[in-house]
């Protein structure tokens, strides 16, 4: 498959070097040449060192994009370059060894010798946290192959990498392991059995939506109809619905992202996503779960991600968007405002708002509104929500087609604690002018 691409591909520059040449005057190579010519080397370069993912000329243009901001500062109203916040979630996952599990092994250290004696003849507490050393290896190679895999996504050297740490460690700057952890658990929902339920309490709804309104939605590739997931997390909605485009602010995800494009086959890969959760076991083994991943294939071509903040990343776009479809999202707002007026800048007029989540506001959020104040903001904006299916869930609020269905986040890790969100379903239309 990979030799017969190269092969159009290789054909297709010959051409287009052959016209170019044919035309003296016009030594600059035409745009779609251009991605054309950078796709064959891409594929080059996947030939000589493979895992390294599969690019079509739009993930081409949005990586040339994504290029030149690398080169860029601090974008206006972020505190930290592209670059910088890249550097960052490496430097947690290239460290992962000394993260949440190292921690807990350690303190264990601070039990006194008679103590540690009863729990070892009583459950063999030791070789428990001896015997995590293996898993924790396998996790780490993991990490090591998400920071490879995103060095060369984003054209960084190593040595850079390696300073960059250096230079946080002599100023004594600790790597986030938490959101390195996160974003490993992020696999499960997204892209492991374990994760059907969690997706199945709000796929379906949104899906049938889509279908319903769009016809060519979930039809591979033919798709006209231009859809955006922003905060897409590791991307499984997107990809539900081919044709998608998704959105993910956190470098700590887009690497993690980068490293499924690059290990799209199922079963291919393993982890321990839950070695870090200590809390509410009913047994060891829950901790100990082994994840393989993906579960279905991953076509990488599928799903166009666009990374960066998405009240900025689209400042410039038109209202291109047929629909927008926010999952566990609007709640992660600073302000949201801001993303209410984005979600109505994108849309075309008349284009669909689908909505499922949680109202879950960070601890330094501008604005927190109720549901019943959300919806009242949103048709003041110019919104008519739309009636909902009962599958989706039961009305939340006499009077408005709102729907709330038990939804988990990222929290079957354990037995002994159950905490569900109630993720409102709503489908909003703009006014189509
Ligand atoms: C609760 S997670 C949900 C992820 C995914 N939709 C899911 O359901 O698994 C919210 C996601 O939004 C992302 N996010 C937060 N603020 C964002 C912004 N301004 N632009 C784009 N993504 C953002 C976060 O990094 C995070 O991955
Ligand atoms: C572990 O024990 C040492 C020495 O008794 C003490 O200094 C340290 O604070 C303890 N660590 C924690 C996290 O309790
Ligand atoms: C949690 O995961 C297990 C498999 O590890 C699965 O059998 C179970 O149904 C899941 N529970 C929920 C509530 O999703
Ligand atoms: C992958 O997706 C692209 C774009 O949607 C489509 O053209 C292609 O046929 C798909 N490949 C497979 C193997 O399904």
């Amino acid at each position: 498959m990979r030799s017969f691409l190269l092969l159009r591909h290789v054909v297709a520059v010959v051409v287009a070097f052959s016209v170019c040449l044919s035309r003296a005057e016009n030594y600059r190579l035409q745009p779609e040449i251009e991605v054309e010519a950078k796709h064959v080397t891409t594929l080059l370069v996947q030939v000589l060192q493979p895992n390294v993912p599969l690019l079509s000329p739009r993930h081409e243009i949005e990586l040339s994009r994504l290029r030149v901001q690398l080169k860029h500062g601090a974008i206006k109203g972020e505190s930290k370059s592209i670059r910088h916040r890249v550097l960052e979630a490496l430097y947690g996952f290239e460290t992962y060894k000394h993260g949440k599990v190292a921690r807990y092994q350690k303190l264990y250290q601070n039990v006194s010798q008679r103590q540690r004696k009863i729990l070892d003849r009583a459950v063999g507490y030791s070789d428990t946290l001896l015997g995590l050393e293996k898993l924790k290896a396998v996790n780490e190679d993991v990490c090591h192959e998400i920071v490879r895999v995103a060095l060369a996504y984003y054209s960084i050297n190593r040595q850079e990498l390696d300073e960059f740490i250096q230079q946080e460690q002599a100023a004594n700057r600790q790597p986030d392991h938490e959101s390195v952890s996160q974003a490993l658990k992020l696999f499960v929902r997204d892209w492991a059995i374990e994760g059907h339920n969690e997706r199945h309490a709000t796929f379906p709804c949104i899906e049938s939506y889509l279908k319903d309104n769009f016809e060519s939605v979930g039809v591979n590739g033919g798709s006209s109809v231009e859809i955006l997931v922003p905060g897409a997390g590791l991307g499984r909605l997107a990809h539900e619905i081919a044709g998608l485009n998704a959105n993910e602010w956190s470098s700590f995800v887009n690497a993690a992202y980068h490293f499924l494009e690059a290990n799209t086959i199922p079963d291919t890969v393993s982890m321990y996503p839950f070695l870090d959760i200590w809390s509410h076991l009913k047994s060891r083994d829950e901790m100990l779960r082994r994840i393989s991943l993906p579960d279905v294939t991953v076509n990488t071509s599928q799903v166009l991600l666009v990374e960066g903040d998405f009240t900025r990343v689209f400042k410039k776009s038109p209202a291109k968007f047929d629909a927008i479809v926010t999952l566990f999202f609007i709640d992660t707002a600073r302000n949201l405002m801001n993303y209410l007026e984005t979600i109505k800048q994108l849309l075309k007029p008349g284009g669909l708002w689908i909505n499922s989540g949680p109202l879950l506001y960070g601890t330094s959020a501008w604005v927190q509104l109720s549901l019943e104040e959300i919806i009242q903001v949103v048709e003041e904006m110019g919104f008519k929500f739309l009636n909902t299916d009962s599958d989706c869930g039961d009305i939340t609020l006499e009077g408005y087609p709102i729907r709330g269905k038990e939804a988990l986040y990222n929290f079957n890790s354990s037995s002994l604690s159950k905490y569900a969100y109630v993720a409102q379903h709503w489908v909003a239309r703009k006014h189509p002018k």
